[in-house]
């Protein structure tokens, strides 16, 4: 089976290119083998490799940056897998696209079901949403991962810029009024292999599922917990104090959704497999941490 991987320098390609290792056929895309904004690229590397999956871990998900650079946006996370969609249809290969939390509004206190109608508030939310809508519009065999919160050891996500913080003694002041679903990296590629196991007999069509680690909290909660397990780990040497902050406190460009929390139910269902809790995913995201810092 040859996957081709976009994004596969990004911090989930990173974990997938690590889960994917010599399992198959792996063929990883970074922006030096192919800048994707780019349709005659995408085509020309689409025909020259053929493959049997289409895993795209790629996007623009600078959440500010995207308010300003809305085209850009647009192209990575609704033309780029629209095409990879119908590149899929007509040559039946497989797709397996991610989303996020952001395609909803962000009110309301249940946690969103894949049944729950997108509503998004910012450019990357609404972009996000036109790639979903392109990917069932193809009619391609496809899964649609929406996740949430996503952190990992690699730089450029809030779990490793906290802990970078705290090493250097500094006090945390981190927002207390957003709910998500944090999920460590390594989880979703461990979901990502569950669902491309699955034989292509068992779905038909488009299919959208939930994948994020199990519990809710803020992100103040997560920092507290993070920090805590660190020192008891190892990664930092002592605690740091962490205080909470409104959002108002903490202004940001493009509005943030107050209540993003991820129901992964259906994804347990249809593999089986529960979803580790954020206690765990974090456990061993810190158990390792010191071989993904390079
Ligand atoms: N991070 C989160 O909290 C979060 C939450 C919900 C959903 N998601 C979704 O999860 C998926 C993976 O996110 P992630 O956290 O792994 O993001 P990431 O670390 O930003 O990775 C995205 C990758 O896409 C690549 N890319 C962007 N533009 C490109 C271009 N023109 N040509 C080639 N490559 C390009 C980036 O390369 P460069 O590094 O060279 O730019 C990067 O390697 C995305 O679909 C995202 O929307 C993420």
């Amino acid at each position: 089976m040859r996957i081709l991987l976009t994004g596969a320098k990004g911090q989930l390609g990173r974990h997938l290119s690590e889960r994917l290792q010599g399992a198959d056929d792996l063929i990883e895309v970074d922006r030096a083998r192919c800048d994707l904004a780019n349709a005659a690229a995408v085509s020309a590397l689409l025909d020259a490799t053929h493959p049997d999956w289409i895993i795209n871990a790629a996007a623009m998900t600078g959440v500010d940056e995207a308010e300003t650079a809305s085209a850009e946006a647009d192209q990575l996370n609704h033309r780029l897998p629209e095409q990879l969609a119908h590149w899929a249809k007509v040559h039946s290969a497989r797709l397996l696209h991610y989303s996020t939390d952001y395609v909803f509004s962000g009110t309301g206190d249940a946690p969103w079901k894949e049944t729950d109608a997108p509503a998004p508030q910012s450019v990357y939310g609404i972009t996000k949403r036109r790639g979903e809508e392109a990917v069932v519009a193809s009619g391609a065999s496809a899964y649609i991962v929406r996740t949430a919160w996503v952190y990992s050891a690699l730089r450029g996500n809030f779990l490793s810029a906290i802990l970078g913080k705290a090493a250097q003694g500094q006090a945390l002041r981190v927002v207390n009024d957003q709910i998500g679903s944090p999920t460590w990296a390594g989880s979703l590629a461990h979901a990502t292999t569950s669902l491309l196991a699955r034989p292509p007999e068992m779905e038909v069509g488009c299919t959208l599922l939930h994948v994020v680690n199990r519990e809710a909290m803020s992100w103040f909660e997560l920092a507290q917990r993070a920090v805590h397990k660190a020192v008891e780990l190892g990664v930092l040497d002592r605690p740091v104090d962490v205080m909470p902050v409104s959002s108002d406190e903490w202004p940001q460009i493009a509005p943030r959704p107050a209540f993003s929390v991820l129901d992964p139910s259906k994804y347990e269902t249809l593999t089986g497999q529960e979803m580790a809790s954020v206690d765990e995913a974090l456990d061993a995201c810190l158990a390792n941490w010191s071989q993904w810092q390079c």
